[in-house]
């Protein structure tokens, strides 16, 4: 257990997306926070009484920039959306608002086990580094579906990937999702490295875990 790396999520996605995807308000599911936060603190919790000395603990992805998102929640109003990058504010705040209970969750348990290596990995902002600067790393579509139907985002409950009447795009790494809800092999190399190199991660993972970070980043060979 001392020597090994406990990656503890991410978690909560799945506990947000099914109250979302059927009709639940933002209000509503926010108040879902602090029971998701509270699992994820007791999990922590009991694999530091199992031994564990390394923990990666994940955040939340900004769901507003994510195509399935993007079709659920279109709305007509442009104040809806961020200018720069298309996704839908609202939604990316309250991952943000996870993400920032589950950081105050962290830093009291790191108080409590000084001895324990508890390490914020932030996909979010590895993940919205795409769509701020998709050009730069290599994604012509970034809130574009490449397997699914139609709509907007070429996302469609009536044609969803693998399911029947689906199509799938000639290059996925210009797409940053792949079905409309989980990213592409592109996207994750690009979080991946972004997390493995320290920049999105805290205290920086290459810190604690060096040797497993260099074989990694050696097998990623990101081109970004
Ligand atoms: C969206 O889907 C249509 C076909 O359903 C396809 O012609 C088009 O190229 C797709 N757009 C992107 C950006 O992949
Ligand atoms: C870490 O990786 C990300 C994603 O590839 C990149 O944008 C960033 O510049 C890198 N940072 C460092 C310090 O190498």
């Amino acid at each position: 257990m001392s020597n090994a790396l406990f990656v503890v999520g991410e978690i909560g996605g799945n506990d947000y997306n099914y109250p979302f995807f059927n009709g639940g308000a933002v209000d509503e599911v926010r108040s879902f926070v602090p029971d998701v936060i509270s699992a994820i603190s007791l999990t922590i919790q009991e694999l530091i009484g199992l031994g564990a000395k390394t923990l990666l603990v994940p955040n939340n992805f900004p769901i507003g920039c994510i195509p399935i998102y993007l079709t659920l929640f279109e709305s007509n109003k442009r104040e809806d959306y961020n200018r720069e990058t298309g996704c839908i504010t609202r939604l990316n705040e309250f991952a943000q608002y996870h993400n920032t209970k589950l950081l105050e969750e962290l830093v009291k348990l790191r108080l409590l086990y000084p001895d324990v290596a508890i390490i914020y990995a932030d996909y979010h902002k590895a993940s919205m580094n795409i769509y701020r600067n998709p050009k730069k790393l290599g994604f012509t579509y970034p809130l574009v579906t490449c397997c699914g139907g139609k709509g907007p985002y070429n996302y469609s409950s009536n044609a969803r990937c693998g399911r029947g009447g689906y199509s799938v795009c000639s290059n996925p790494s210009k797409y940053a999702s792949w079905d409309g809800i989980h990213f592409t092999e592109a996207a994750y190399k690009v979080i991946a490295h972004g997390v493995l190199n320290g920049s999105y991660s805290s205290p920086p993972i290459s810190n604690t875990c060096s040797q497993i970070v260099h074989d990694s980043v050696n097998l990623l060979h990101p081109s970004a």
